[in-house]
Order: C-alpha cells, then structure tokens, then sequence
C-alpha cells in the first residue's frame, strides 16, 4: 500500500512548529521565517519556486526528498490560509499564487467546506470535513499507487500521528527557541518507539529526524 509520508516538517528546539498570532502577513505568527530559513537557502526550494539558484548540501538532499513519488497532499486549513471559521468569501486561494508547488490533489482538512478549486499546473484543492482516516481514504484514491503527503500545519500532522498513520517523518529541529505557538509533541507520549529514529546535523545547525515505521 501508498506510504504516508512528512517531509520538512520544521521544528524549534522548545517543540513548536508554528508561531502564535498568524496573519495574512506572517504566515507562521510571531515565528516569522525563523523556522523555515533554513528550508529557504536550499536549491530544492528554489526549484520549488521555478528559480535558480540555491544551495546544495545536506539540508539540500534531505529538503528535496520532499516530491518524489507523491500522489496527494493533505493539509490543515491553517496552512491553507490565515482565515478562521466560516469563510466570508471565497477568493483566498492559498498562499502560493496560481501555479502552487503541489502539482497533486490537495486535501484541505476544514469544518467550513467549499467547492474543489482547480489551480494550474495540476493542484486541486479539495474542502474536505472528516477524520484522519476518512481523508486519507480519499487522499490514496487520489493518490493511485503514490505516496501521500501530510503537509502540516502541526495540529494535522499530530493527528496523523497520535492515530499512527505515518510512515515515514522528516522533522527538521531548528535551532531557535520560539516560546509560544502550536507545538507538534503534545499527546504523542511515547512515539519513538514506533519508529526507527535516525538523525544528522548539518553545518547550519539544523538537526534532521527521521522516523521510519520499521
Ligand atoms: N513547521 C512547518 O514545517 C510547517 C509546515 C506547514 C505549516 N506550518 C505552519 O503551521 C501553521 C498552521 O498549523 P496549525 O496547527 O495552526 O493548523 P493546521 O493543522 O494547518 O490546520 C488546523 C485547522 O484545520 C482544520 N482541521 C484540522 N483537522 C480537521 C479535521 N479532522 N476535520 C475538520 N477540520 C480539521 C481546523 O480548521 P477549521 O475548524 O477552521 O476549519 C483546524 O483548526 C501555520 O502557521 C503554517 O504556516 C508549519
């Protein structure tokens, strides 16, 4: 069967994976790029964004894992956008302008759903109210013989992970410490002991984790 995957998922070194007070200017709240920088210097997300450029590396090799073989993505609507509740207009569409870097469907995890919005460049976001199960389920029909991607924001990935869905997890601890926001460890007690734990530390001070379902 399809793995289900996480990939660059960042982490500060108090275990938050995003700041507080998210806003259409700060995507990631008070955190601001902090927990990304490291993410930004590489060539996978350059390439990601259509440009040259970048650095190559071990960041760069772990980063640019992040596509291959990839059939769908599920995310959190707070990845999606910095809206709460109800929306009061569709037009947001995403933080990624019309060509998103996802190239798959995209299941966006809400209680507020709304119709599927086709983007160019082959990225669908679909509303979608349910279980992590029940997503997932769509995610890997979506998916066909592909893996699926938990894209974030913390509070999706930790579901995925308190109901054991994942297979594999690349969470890279950053080293800042934020001292607030949403942290991705809360109610996982225990969680190494599912995985088989590798990890490496780069030059920048990154420290990549891998968990891997053995
Ligand atoms: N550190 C990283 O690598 C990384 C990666 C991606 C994103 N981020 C950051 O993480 C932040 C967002 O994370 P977050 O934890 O605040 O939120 P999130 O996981 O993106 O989204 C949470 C929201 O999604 C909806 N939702 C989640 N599960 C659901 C379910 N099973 N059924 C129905 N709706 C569900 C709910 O929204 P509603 O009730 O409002 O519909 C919930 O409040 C952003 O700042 C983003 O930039 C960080």
């Amino acid at each position: 069967m399809s793995r289900v995957r996480v990939h660059n998922f960042s982490v500060s070194l108090d275990g938050f994976a995003a700041g507080e007070g998210q806003t259409l200017e700060a995507p990631f709240g008070h955190a601001g790029t902090r927990l990304v920088e490291w993410f930004f210097r590489t060539r996978a997300f350059h390439e990601m964004q259509g440009r040259a450029g970048g650095d190559g590396g071990v960041d760069d090799a772990l980063a640019s894992a992040w596509g291959a073989g990839i059939g769908a993505e599920i995310m959190g609507r707070n990845k999606f956008g910095p809206q709460r509740g109800p929306w009061t207009d569709e037009e947001w569409k995403g933080w990624w302008g019309e060509n998103p870097p996802f190239h798959t469907p995209v299941f966006v995890l809400t209680h507020h759903p709304r119709p599927s919005l086709e983007m160019e460049g082959g990225t669908v976001f679909h509303f979608v109210d349910a279980s992590p199960q029940e997503v997932l389920k769509q995610a890997r029909e979506a998916a066909g013989d592909l893996d699926v991607r938990i894209g974030g924001g913390p509070t999706t990935v930790r579901q995925f992970l308190a109901e054991d869905l994942v297979d594999h997890l690349h969470v890279a601890v950053v080293p800042i410490v934020l001292g607030r926001g949403e942290r991705l460890w809360d109610g996982l007690e225990g969680l190494e002991q599912r995985f088989r734990v590798e990890s490496v530390t780069t030059p920048g001070g990154t420290t990549h984790l891998t968990f891997t379902r053995p």
